[in-house]
């Protein structure tokens, strides 16, 4: 009865072969190109088997030990438990909620547990960085709340804690979110602390991109200063696509009871166990190694690009992303991120503080290294990696047709998804937990 049952991709090639093909075809695309979008990485085969298993099928509103649905004390519970212990474990948490289905939902909850429709919020800007769900105007956190926006000083692009002190005692929010989507410093968060207790503000951090850092122990956490910790476990963490609440005691309840019923229905237990192995990886002594490589090839890809006339938002980063501004090379982010894609590099255009270009053009792009650090590529490649760009971003039609030549020899010496047997994969990857099916 203990036979494993998972995904069967020759099953799904018989029946549904215009699907396998675009997982071949999404598969070749992330091995044979340089993947730098920030907001990305490879989750494990582990993390995936998980994933893409049984626990798909299951019905379990609620929580454990209280849920609407019977069947679930053999596996769901325990797992889910599990991933609860472990995300509390990793990150010094009173209380884990494993199961928004992603960032955007996670927030929907803690603003749903903290604030009424048309209550003051105090979050970062979208155009200086923040996300969409911190006050974008056609987003429901624009619609349905009054936000006030904090940004980066014009000067040296990083935040300005007097400002945002400023802009609490004067407009009194209930709720202050730290946190952001595209800025490549480190948050002061005891200064956010301090701020929201002056003006009896609930503080949340949305720790979405720099949460792998934090649990690899590179990054200041949030968690001893923040009342609730939103965070999405796709990125910097490496898992399945999702997200985690943390909180402290005081907000267990509200934010449980804003995830579900409050905003969601049922939990996706496949996607809870894949969180609960990705977890386990972050708990391992070489996820600090992963992460600390990030830093450093985050740090070397900027400033070898510094180096060839770029500038860097803020002048660098404490993350694994950055901001370059692609204006010196007389060219927007989307004609930079159209010429690097046509050289096989991936990362988008972003904007940059005080854009003068509208976001859909952008004067810059955001490239992030937590993809190439998990491929074991190091701040030697990264200067490669720079030249590559530059050459890209300023050469001919030739120059980019050579430079995709470069990137496949690059990720051929560093694959991802190695084609090769488990033994090769053992080669260039280090051990592979085993596996049912192998
Ligand atoms: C800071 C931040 N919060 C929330 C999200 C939303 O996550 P998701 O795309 O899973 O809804 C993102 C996504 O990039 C993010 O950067």
């Amino acid at each position: 009865m203990s036979t494993f049952w998972g995904p069967d991709f020759d099953q799904l090639r018989e029946l549904d072969p215009e699907v396998a093909a675009g997982l071949l075809t999404e598969l070749d695309r992330q091995r044979s190109k340089l993947q730098l979008i920030a907001s990305e990485n490879f989750a494990s085969p582990a993390v995936m088997a998980a994933q893409a298993s049984v626990l798909t099928n299951k019905y379990a509103e609620g929580y454990p030990g209280k849920r609407y649905y019977g069947g679930c004390v053999e596996a769901i519970d325990p797992i889910e438990q599990l991933a609860i212990d472990r995300a509390k474990q990793l990150f010094g948490a009173d209380h884990a909620n494993v199961q928004p289905h992603s960032g955007a939902s996670a927030n929907i909850a803690a603003y749903f547990a903290t604030v009424a429709p048309g209550e003051k919020v105090l979050a970062m800007s979208l155009p200086h960085g923040g996300h969409l769900t911190h006050g974008m105007a056609i987003n429901f956190s624009g619609k349905w709340f009054d936000i006030v926006s904090y940004g980066v000083r014009e000067d040296d692009n990083t935040i300005d804690m007097d400002e945002v002190r400023r802009l609490a005692v004067e407009h009194r929010p209930k709720l202050i979110i730290a946190g952001w989507s595209a800025y490549p410093r480190q948050l002061d968060f005891e200064g956010f602390r301090s701020i929201a207790d002056e003006v009896g503000a609930v503080l949340m951090c949305d720790a979405a991109h720099f949460i792998g850092l934090v649990a690899a122990g590179v990054h200041p956490s949030p968690v001893p200063y923040c009342d609730i910790v939103t965070f999405t476990t796709h990125k910097t963490l490496r898992g399945p696509r999702g997200a985690i609440i943390l909180t402290n005691e005081d907000w267990a309840k509200p934010i449980d009871k804003a995830v579900f019923p409050g905003t969601q229905g049922g939990p996706l237990e496949h996607v809870i166990a894949a969180k609960a192995v990705a977890l386990k990886e972050a708990m391992d002594p070489g996820f600090k190694e992963y992460g600390q490589r990030i830093l450093d090839d985050a740090r070397s890809l900027a400033d070898a690009l510094v180096e060839r006339g770029y500038r860097i938002t803020s002048g660098g980063t404490d993350t694994h992303l950055f901001l370059a501004d692609v204006t010196p090379r007389g060219l927007t982010g989307a004609e930079a991120e159209a010429r690097c894609d046509a050289a096989g590099i991936v990362l988008n255009k972003n904007a940059i503080p005080f854009d003068t270009n509208p976001p859909a053009v952008a004067s810059g792009i955001r490239a992030g290294a937590s993809c190439v650090a998990t491929q074991g590529m190091g701040p030697d490649e990264m200067v490669t990696i720079a030249g590559l760009i530059d050459r890209a971003l300023t050469g001919t039609e030739d120059d980019r047709a050579a430079v995709r030549a470069d990137v496949t020899d690059l990720v051929t010496a560093f694959p991802a998804y190695p084609v090769a047997s488990r033994a090769g994969r053992e080669a260039t990857a280090g051990p592979v937990p085993a596996m049912p099916q192998d």
